[in-house]
């Protein structure tokens, strides 16, 4: 048998597949979660130590659980969280833990990549999008403005997946989705943007070789092949950054189908078979994962986030009881949400609860529940956060049409996707038919799919998906009356953060 791997390196834990020929899942593996460290409000680190050990202890169960020799698996596809920074020294030594992509500290480095590149919109032209404080150009200055003895130390800055790859083939190599997301690649020329890199007064030596996604980097190591259990034979390809990851497996690689991903983050992605880019940079241009093509997304930093800080933080009793009969808290949480009427009884949820990209590109913003009355319930308000993160998705939406971008098909994915009650809310809020797979694996099974592409396996990513991503029968249609109510509640949504947009401000400046 010939077999490939798919290893995501998640914010909240690790999960490897080994897929065969025909894309069937042989065996999969999540790790236990590890740690986000937070050492100051807004600040979000990790240790690529632990996306290490989570990779060899999730590499070595699938193939124990899969029963595949060695030499029987011919490539591994890495995929990861996007924009994180790990700082290697001239010894390829993390210099400090990486900040990830939800970090709110460089608002000062946006301000100044702006300046050095001629302004925002003289950037923009450069690598297709505005600088954000979660990209990685923003955490490189970061480094040089307040840890300079660290910036000089540094001679590589790797993506979070692009670590795990120097691990397993000594090569320093990246490719182009997940790279479009350091704001260092021009993105319509699919190479590292030397003008930029100029502007900033950075090296290019500093970042890693760029190749398309289902392309081979490298083989593993004889050491990381006997630490894994695998071939030194085994390749490995560029992979993708883990939004690019999650379309190829769901199958977003083709004119007028877009997928919404409710995940930690909610991202709403849609394939182009062009570069357009939106001139104040509302959502980003970023190149997929399938060669020669590219993709818009629009990405809410707190989307699952927000409703997993309400089960953990809020709903700590319920967590427990729910433990201790060995049922999901979110289930429970779900059920008492389908009880609450659709705009439940008047209360909107603002889902900025880690700042914000799309689409107010604002490190400030602040999650919000607006409109609490003392008859509200704990089902209003999951209802109300499922339903605030749905418009922050129509937000999205509502700039792809102004683009003129064709959206013909929506699949439903991530933890989000799961949820009946939540696929019914997005039919509804988006007006849209939404489909979703008979089984989804994640972005995991993205890169099996470019690995099986750069194992010759398959012949190219949109045949690879085709024969291998299916649809579930079931449809959640947009209910007509929903619509037109769901029409009313965005307008009043689309309110709601201009008039909070100062105090969230003053907030912030209140320390
Ligand atoms: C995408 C983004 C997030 C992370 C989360 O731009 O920041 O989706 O990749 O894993």
């Amino acid at each position: 048998m010939t077999a490939v791997i798919g290893i995501d390196i998640g914010t909240s834990g690790t999960k490897t597949l080994a897929m065969d020929e025909e894309g069937k899942v042989l065996a999969d593996c999540t790790s236990e979660e590890y740690p986000v460290h937070r050492p100051k409000p807004l600040h979000s680190e990790q240790d690529p130590e632990d996306w290490w050990k989570a990779t060899v202890s999730t590499v070595r169960s699938v193939m124990e659980r899969s029963g595949l020799a060695p030499e029987e698996v011919a490539a591994i596809g890495l995929s990861g969280q996007m924009h994180g920074s790990v700082f290697l020294d001239s010894q390829n030594r993390v210099i400090r833990k990486a900040l990830l992509w939800n970090d709110q500290r460089t608002e000062k480095e946006v301000k100044e990549i702006e300046k050095l590149a001629g302004g925002p919109k003289a950037l923009i032209k450069m690598v297709a999008n505005p600088a954000m404080t979660g990209f990685t150009a923003p955490k490189i200055l970061w480094l040089r403005n307040n840890h300079p003895e660290q910036f000089k130390r540094m001679v590589k800055v790797l993506l979070p997946k692009d670590y795990i790859r120097l691990r397993l083939t000594g090569e320093f190599a990246t490719e182009v989705s997940d790279a479009s997301g350091t704001l260092l690649l021009d993105v319509a020329r699919r190479r590292w943007s030397s003008e930029l890199l100029a502007a900033l007064d950075l090296k290019e030596s500093l970042l890693a070789r760029c190749y398309e996604s289902h392309e081979v980097t490298g083989r593993l190591t004889a050491e990381a092949a006997k630490e894994l259990g695998l071939s030194t034979r085994c390749k490995v390809v560029g992979g993708a950054g883990d939004c690019a990851a999650g379309a190829v497996g769901t199958g977003i690689v083709q004119k007028g189908r877009l997928s919404t991903s409710i995940g930690t983050s909610g991202v709403m992605f849609v394939h182009c078979d062009d570069v357009i880019i939106h001139d104040e940079g509302r959502v980003h241009t970023f190149c997929h994962a399938v060669a020669g093509k590219w993709h818009m997304m629009g990405v809410n930093l707190s989307a699952g986030g927000a409703l997993q800080w309400f089960r953990n933080k809020l709903c700590r009793s319920l967590v427990a009881m729910c433990q201790s009969c060995e049922v999901e808290a979110y289930e429970v949480l779900g059920l008492e949400a389908a009880k609450a009427p659709r705009g439940s009884d008047g209360l909107f949820f603002l889902p900025h609860m880690s700042g914000e990209r799309t689409p107010h590109r604002n490190a400030n913003a602040r999650g919000a529940l607006v409109g609490l009355t003392e008859s509200h319930h704990r089902g209003h308000v999951v209802r109300a956060i499922m339903e605030g993160v749905t418009y922050n998705l129509r937000d999205s939406l509502a700039i792809f049409r102004e683009l003129g971008v064709p959206v013909e098909e929506v699949r439903a994915s991530g933890g989000g996707g799961k949820s009946a009650l939540w696929r019914q809310i997005q039919a509804d809020v988006l007006g849209h038919e939404i489909r979703r797979l008979k089984v989804e694996q994640g972005p995991a099974y993205g890169v099996a799919i470019l690995a099986a592409v750069g194992a010759g396996i398959q012949p190219d990513v949109p045949t690879a998906c085709a024969k291998y991503v299916e649809l579930a029968d079931d449809k959640h249609l947009p209910d007509a009356a929903a619509r037109a109510f769901y029409d009313r509640g965005f307008e009043i949504y689309k309110m709601l953060y201009p008039a909070l947009e100062t105090a969230f401000q003053k907030i912030a400046e209140l320390g």
